[in-house]
């Protein structure tokens, strides 16, 4: 793996391997928490990523085996006022969209504690894997708080309002083996193979369409806010856009030709 820009970053490195560009948060004297200039700073990995064509899919980790990101920094939310208050989640709630909502996929490879800001993390991401010694949980009301980067939103819609309300409620941790029985994440691997698994999983994607994927990841994120005649509909008008597609008639072809296909993104 070799280093691009990781100067430019104080609190994260972002890394290439190959067409996968990896985001490690690293804090490690705070457990990767977010504090404000740390979500700066991801807002700006990402876009990074966004405009690099060379780069195709991203993984976020949180640097060592202990911690994914231990939540929001809890020293800079003591304090606020209610518009401070108001003002920090709506910035935290704009970095998680951004994530979600770039174009390419984007997977968490959940290595230790993935708590509040930090679950909430995982959670704007497309595809969450996790390692054998993950933990999740929104712990906020133990904080007298509630979670405030999306957690109460994109929970539920995850797993389901019951779930997520009782989670959310409890604010009670669960392990990966748990997570991964409601589908908070859609697989479990040793902790040793976390990065690796995350990157064969990104390659998998990208070797399909990418303008497909990219539709793919709108059809989902978008339908699940509609009802669903309108979701349908979406899809059907992103599955003529996509039909049209150079790259669907090269993959079309290639396999009446039996061959693989060459994907050129157009
Ligand atoms: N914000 C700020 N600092 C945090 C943090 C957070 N969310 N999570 C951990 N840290 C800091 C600790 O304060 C500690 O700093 P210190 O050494 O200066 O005292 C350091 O990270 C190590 O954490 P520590 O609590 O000693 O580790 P642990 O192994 O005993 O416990 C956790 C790990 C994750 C269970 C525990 O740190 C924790 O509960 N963190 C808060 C989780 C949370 O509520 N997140 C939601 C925030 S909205």
């Amino acid at each position: 793996m070799s280093a691009s820009g990781s100067q430019e970053f104080r609190h994260l490195r972002l890394e290439r391997r190959g067409p996968v560009a990896v985001l490690i948060v690293s804090r490690p004297e705070k457990l990767n928490a977010l504090n404000r200039e740390t979500l700066e700073e991801i807002d700006r990995a990402v876009s990074a990523f966004t405009a690099d064509e060379a780069r195709g899919a991203l993984i976020v980790t949180g640097a060592g085996e202990k911690s994914f990101v231990a939540g929001a920094d809890i020293e800079e939310l003591a304090g606020l006022s209610p518009r401070e208050a108001e003002a920090t989640s709506r910035f935290g709630q704009g970095v998680m969209d951004r994530i979600e909502r770039c174009g390419k996929p984007v997977l968490a490879a959940v290595n230790g504690y993935a708590l509040g800001g930090g679950c909430e993390l995982a959670l704007a991401c497309h595809v969450r894997i996790a390692s054998d010694n993950a933990a999740f949980g929104l712990p906020e009301v133990g904080l007298g708080l509630i979670p405030g980067y999306g957690g109460t939103q994109r929970l539920p819609r995850l797993i389901g309002p019951g779930r997520a309300l009782e989670l959310i409620a409890t604010g009670r941790r669960l392990r990966a083996e748990e997570a991964l029985a409601i589908g908070l994440v859609s697989r479990v691997v040793p902790s040793s193979r976390l990065l690796d698994e995350a990157e064969q999983l990104a390659l998998a994607i990208l070797a399909n369409g990418p303008l497909a994927v990219a539709a793919a990841l709108e059809a989902v994120r978008r339908g699940s806010e509609l009802p669903l005649d309108a979701g349908l509909r979406l899809e059907s008008a992103l599955f003529g856009m996509v039909s049209s597609s150079e790259d669907a008639r090269e993959g079309l072809r290639a396999f009446l030709e039996k061959r693989p296909a060459r994907f050129q993104r157009r």
